[in-house]
C-alpha cells in the first residue's frame, strides 16, 4: 500500500489521486505528514501569487431565503431571524466606502430572495458596473435559470460563488430538503461556467452525515468542475436550524482540505473562509499558512451584521469596514503577507483572456 508521504508527492506532482488514495489519505494521515502537505501547499501558493493576498468585500444584501437548507441560519423555517433587504442605496454606499479602502471586488451575497425581481438585481449590477468600471462584481444568490444566469452576466457580473455543499446524492439529501437537488446543483454550475462566470464551488467541513468517502467524492467533483474558486469552511452549527446539537466541523481538517485543494489545483483562488475565522482567533491566517490566498472581509452596514447569521458566533465584530482592514493588514504583515491592490481575477481567466 502506498503511505501518505507518498500520496502527497503524488498529489504535489500530478495534481491528482483517485477515489481509494484520497480515502488513505484522510483516514491515515498523521501531524508529519501535515506539516509536509502544508509546507508544498503554502509553496505552491506562493509560486502562484507571492505574499499578496486577495481581498474581496462581501456586501450581504439580503437574508430572505426560500429555502430550508438543515444547516443554514437564514433557513425559511427560522422564524427567529429578523429580515432585511439593503436597496440599492445602501448597496453602493458600501461599495463606496468599499472602493475607497482599496476593494477591487464586491460580492453580493444573499439568500434565495423571490422579492428582489431578476430585473432589480440586473440594475444593481449594471449601476456598480458603471460606477466601478475596473471592479469585479460577484454574485452569490443560489440557483436560478440559466437565461437569468445569463441575464445577470449580460448586466455585468463577472464570477459566481455557488458551493456545491457535498457531491454526495445520499449527502445531499441529508442537508437539504426536497425540491433543492444535487443534480440541479450541478446543473448550476455548469450552466455558469458555460456563460463564462468565473465560478466558486465548495463544501463545509465537518457537516452532518459527511465521511471520508463523500469528501473524495467532493475533491473528485471539484477537479472535473475546474472552478476558479473553491470555498471550504467548517459547518458551526445554528441554534434556530435542526443540526444544532451536531459538533462543529474540525479546523484542523479544514486546513488539511485547504492545503490537499491547493494542490490538486495550484492556480486556484482558495479563501480563508469567514467560518474558518469565526471558529478560530487565528483561523484566517492559518488558512493562508496552509494555501489560501483571499480573504472577504465584510462591508454590509453594521446595523445589518448580526442578522446575516448562517451560524452561531459568526465573526460581525463592531469593526468599521476601515478598522477591519487595518486590522487584516496587521495581521496579515504579521505572518510576512501582504494586501494585493489588484482585483485578482482567476489566473485561469487571466490566460484565456490573452489567448482570445
Ligand atoms: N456553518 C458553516 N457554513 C455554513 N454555510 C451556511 N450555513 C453554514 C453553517 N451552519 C455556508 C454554506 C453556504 C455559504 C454561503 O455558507 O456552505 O454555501
Amino acid at each position: 500500500m502506498t503511505g501518505t508521504k507518498e500520496l502527497i508527492e503524488q498529489l504535489h506532482i500530478s495534481h491528482h489521486l483517485s477515489h481509494a488514495q484520497w480515502c488513505t489519505l484522510l483516514e491515515t494521515h498523521a501531524p508529519n505528514d501535515d506539516r509536509l502537505l502544508t509546507d508544498l501547499a503554502r509553496e505552491t501558493a506562493q509560486a502562484q501569487f507571492g505574499k499578496k493576498i486577495y481581498i474581496r468585500g462581501l456586501i450581504e444584501f439580503t437574508n430572505y431565503c426560500k429555502n430550508d437548507c438543515y444547516y443554514c441560519g437564514i433557513r425559511r423555517s427560522n422564524r427567529h431571524a429578523q429580515r432585511y433587504r439593503l436597496s440599492q442605496e445602501d448597496i453602493l454606499a458600501c461599495c463606496k466606502e468599499g472602493y475607497t479602502l482599496g476593494f477591487r471586488t464586491f460580492v453580493l451575497q444573499g439568500g434565495e430572495d423571490v422579492g428582489i425581481p431578476d430585473a432589480m438585481l440586473c440594475r444593481m449590477i449594471a449601476a456598480i458596473k458603471q460606477l466601478y468600471p475596473d471592479c469585479a462584481v460577484t454574485l452569490s444568490v443560489g440557483e436560478r435559470e440559466h437565461a437569468v444566469y445569463q441575464s445577470f452576466f449580460d448586466a455585468g457580473a463577472d464570477r459566481f460563488l455557488l458551493r456545491h455543499e457535498t457531491a454526495n446524492d445520499v449527502h445531499y439529501r441529508t442537508l437539504h430538503p426536497a425540491p433543492l437537488s444535487l443534480e440541479h446543483r450541478k446543473a448550476c454550475l455548469w450552466d455558469l461556467k458555460s456563460i463564462g462566470f468565473q465560478v466558486g464551488a465548495g463544501f463545509m467541513v465537518g457537516s452532518p452525515g459527511q465521511t471520508y468517502e463523500t469528501i473524495a467524492e467532493d475533491l473528485l467533483f471539484l477537479q472535473e468542475l475546474q472552478p476558479h474558486m473553491v470555498g471550504i469552511g467548517p459547518f458551526l452549527p445554528h441554534c434556530e436550524t435542526p443540526f444544532r446539537d451536531y459538533p462543529a466541523g474540525s479546523v484542523e481538517t479544514t486546513l488539511f482540505l485547504l492545503s490537499c485543494v491547493r494542490l490538486m489545483l495550484p492556480h486556484v483562488l482558495l479563501p480563508a473562509t469567514t467560518a474558518l475565522g469565526s471558529a478560530s482567533a487565528n483561523g484566517r491566517e492559518q488558512g493562508i499558512l496552509a494555501g489560501a490566498n483571499v480573504v472577504m472581509p465584510n462591508l454590509s452596514p453594521l446595523s445589518v451584521r448580526k442578522k446575516y447569521m448562517l451560524y452561531d458566533n459568526k465573526i460581525c465584530t463592531g469593526d468599521e469596514s476601515a478598522q477591519a482592514v487595518a486590522h487584516l493588514k496587521q495581521s496579515l504583515a504579521a505572518i510576512g503577507y501582504e494586501l494585493s491592490a489588484d482585483r485578482g481575477d482567476s489566473p485561469l481567466m487571466q490566460a484565456q483572456k490573452k489567448e482570445s
